[in-house]
């Protein structure tokens, strides 16, 4: 069944973390138009209420009444959500806040020494259990500037750490391998932070420019739509538009493979909202080529490799993906995820320690699919599914919530 017709997709889950957190910092009313619907971003949300930080919706807006903060008396759940817990470890550490942040059990497991590490170099007092949460910050006597080069690409401790330094008034540098994400430099750029960006360094300096109040529309979740842009490049026939959505160059690796696959994309009415560049996406059926995705693809296609591994089955030949190791630290192991997924369909698939081997075209037999509590793993399997015709059986489809909460209705707004 092709996928055809005009939709939105609900606001960007990273840039609505941002926007949440960057807003708690800034005296008075901050206004946020279309906040992602994801549940990590309501956790997001809950924390920063359970810490003194006041909100209300207003039409189409959340309100966020900033710089009113409190020690937490419990400790702050940050549920499935990975940048929950990160950025605001960041915040809390900068602010010297004291408190305790926990996660489910996907979240409890991953690694935290990441931001542990450098938080600690700036005299912020962080701790956690062997590498994982629960993180503990107690009061620090100083906290200190950092110059840090990091050797895993990642925007989650980039924005940690910029915080940290925001939040502490010390000037940060950060160097980056590969550059991650970039919505936290933006977003403070934005608002009148002094950022100074140069190739792949970044640094906050502090100053004394006053903050106005934030008045930020954000656009649709470029990752979230990635579902159905997959979906739209392997079934014959489909063509679908995407309006207001983020294409941010940091996140569209994966419209940058899909082209060098094949693919039928154009990008339309490119515009500037808030230092973000946002389009509307159209994207249509063409015969698709296996493709090789290397260590500098990853940090811009890296939530996105879930559904790039399903359109590669669909793609003549071999499409190997290498240096994403990374893949293995996510909300749950995705590389052994989407093999053991794509063997239960009867994908020619091989797992390496940093990426998978996958062999095109592949008939895909309907299977019963583990998600590993994973949203994204879940998603791209019904989209697998979905473009062979046969309905995969997933377990806990409910996961899918952490990010897009809308994903089935939309869904059945385009088959045809
Ligand atoms: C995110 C950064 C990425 C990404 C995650 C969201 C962010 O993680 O996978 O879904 O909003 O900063 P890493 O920072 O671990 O690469």
């Amino acid at each position: 069944m092709p996928i055809r017709g005009v939709i939105n997709v609900p606001g960007d889950k990273s840039i609505s973390h941002r926007a949440l957190l960057i807003s708690s910092l800034i005296p008075g009313e901050n206004h946020i138009s279309n906040l992602s619907t994801a549940l990590d971003v309501d956790n997001t949300l809950k924390c920063l209420n359970y810490i003194g930080i006041n909100s209300y919706t207003s039409k189409n807006e959340i309100i966020i009444k900033g710089s009113t903060f409190k020690c937490p008396s419990k400790p702050l759940n940050c549920g499935n959500s990975g940048t929950t817990i990160r950025l605001l470890s960041g915040l809390l550490g900068g602010l010297n806040i004291p408190a305790k942040l926990i996660g489910d059990e996907s979240l409890s497991s991953r690694p935290m020494y990441r931001i542990i590490d450098p938080l600690a170099s700036m005299g912020i007092n962080i701790s956690c259990d062997n590498g994982l949460s629960p993180i503990r910050i107690s009061k620090s006597d100083k906290i200190l500037d950092l110059n840090y080069k990091m050797n895993i690409p990642s925007a989650q401790v980039k924005s940690a750490l910029l915080l940290a330094g925001v939040c502490s008034n010390r000037k940060i540098t950060i160097n980056e391998k590969y550059q991650s994400r970039n919505h936290t430099e933006i977003m403070l750029e934005n608002i009148g932070h002094n950022i100074i960006i140069q190739d792949n360094r970044i640094s906050f300096n502090p100053s004394n420019r006053q903050i106005e109040n934030i008045h930020i529309d954000i656009p649709g979740d470029i990752s979230s739509a990635s579902f159905f842009i997959g979906a739209a490049c392997m079934i014959p026939n489909s063509d679908i538009r995407i309006n207001n959505i983020l294409i941010n160059d940091t996140r569209m690796g994966f419209i940058k493979v899909l082209k060098k696959m094949g693919a039928g994309v154009i990008l339309h009415n490119k515009r500037n909202i808030n230092g973000e560049q946002v389009g509307d996406i159209q994207v249509y059926y063409k015969p698709l080529y296996g493709v090789n995705i290397d260590e500098k693809d990853i940090p811009s296609i890296i939530d996105e490799l879930p559904i790039i591994a399903i359109v590669a089955t669909q793609a003549e030949g071999m499409t190997i993906i290498s240096g994403a190791e990374e893949l293995r630290y996510k909300e749950s192991d995705r590389i052994k995820a989407i093999t053991t997924n794509l063997k239960r369909m009867g994908v020619k698939v091989i797992d390496k320690k940093d990426g998978l081997m996958i062999e095109g075209p592949s008939i895909l037999n309907k299977a019963d699919i583990k998600s590993y509590d994973d949203h994204r793993i879940a998603m791209a399997f019904v989209i697998a599914g979905i473009s062979s015709g046969n309905y995969n059986q997933i377990d806990n489809a409910d996961c899918i919530n952490s990010s897009f909460p809308q994903f089935t209705s939309l869904l059945k707004k385009i088959i045809k």
